[in-house]
């Protein structure tokens, strides 16, 4: 069975409250078909609140996810954001290992996972980004890379039903090079046969994986026509309703 897509939205550090709100309304006014796919946008921690406020008014469909999120629950930790603060400002979910987390902000598997497992004790839902170097993939040694990420990233998760993962290849993202399908298919073939392995069959059988690096309108159909591909991570795109709403209604 085909799971069902999630087109996620990563607006990094761009828009400010006004122009994050104008963009969450235009959306959610779009007539997007919610029964067949998902739709989540992930505005800074400062926009949380009003983007939540904005979905809410315009029907409640479209989640709202953080970009990151520390894992301790409160106190002296300067320029930190809890899950519960997350939650209270209106998000339901966290991205959590995207690779500028990584490489600019040094964070490693451990601190990851220790993300990961707070966000779904409290009740939030996570996207869990993995992805390899383009000196890792011309090493052969992208899938090895992917795979340790994903498995540090979950241990200790035995239930996967709020855990999303997203392959973005460091060297597709933001750089207008993507992944041909086929290479993305084979990556997310490999996550899935590995979540089997390290879970059960049926985890990974539901288990969406989504993919992202220069996802665009024109390539979002045959990425998201893969069998293992089950949405996007979109960034650059998913600044401009247009471009957004084009990946978003890909098989429209
Ligand atoms: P991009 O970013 O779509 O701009 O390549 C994707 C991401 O980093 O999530």
């Amino acid at each position: 069975m085909k799971r069902k897509p999630l087109i996620a939205g990563n607006w990094k550090m761009n828009l400010d409250a006004a122009s994050g709100v104008a963009l969450a309304e235009e959306l959610c006014s779009a007539g997007i078909d919610f029964a067949s796919r998902d739709v989540l946008v992930a505005p800074s921690f400062t926009n949380i609140y009003p983007v939540a406020e904005a979905v809410k008014e315009g029907g409640g469909k479209i989640a709202v996810a953080a970009q990151n999120m520390y894992f301790e629950d409160s106190g002296a930790f300067t320029g930190e954001v809890s899950a519960s603060m997350i939650k209270s400002a209106g998000a339901s979910w966290t991205i959590l290992g995207h690779s500028e987390r990584r490489a600019i902000f040094g964070e490693t598997d451990a601190d990851i996972n220790k993300k990961v497992k707070k966000a779904l004790s409290e009740g939030l839902s996570v996207i869990l980004c993995a992805g390899e170097t383009l000196w890792e993939r011309e090493a052969g040694a992208a899938v090895e890379t992917v795979l340790a990420q994903v498995g540090k990233g979950l241990e200790g998760v035995k239930d996967l039903k709020n855990v999303v993962v997203a392959y973005e290849p460091v060297w597709a993202i933001g750089t207008g090079r993507t992944a041909s399908a086929a290479d993305a298919e084979a990556m997310h073939k490999a996550i899935r046969n590995y979540v089997a392995e390290i879970r059960s069959a049926a985890a990974a059988e539901s288990l969406r994986i989504l993919y992202g690096g220069s996802v665009k309108p024109e390539n979002a159909g045959e990425l998201l026509g893969m069998d293992n591909i089950d949405g996007a991570l979109v960034g650059g795109a998913s600044l401009k309703a247009a471009q957004f709403l084009g990946i978003i209604n890909f098989d429209k």
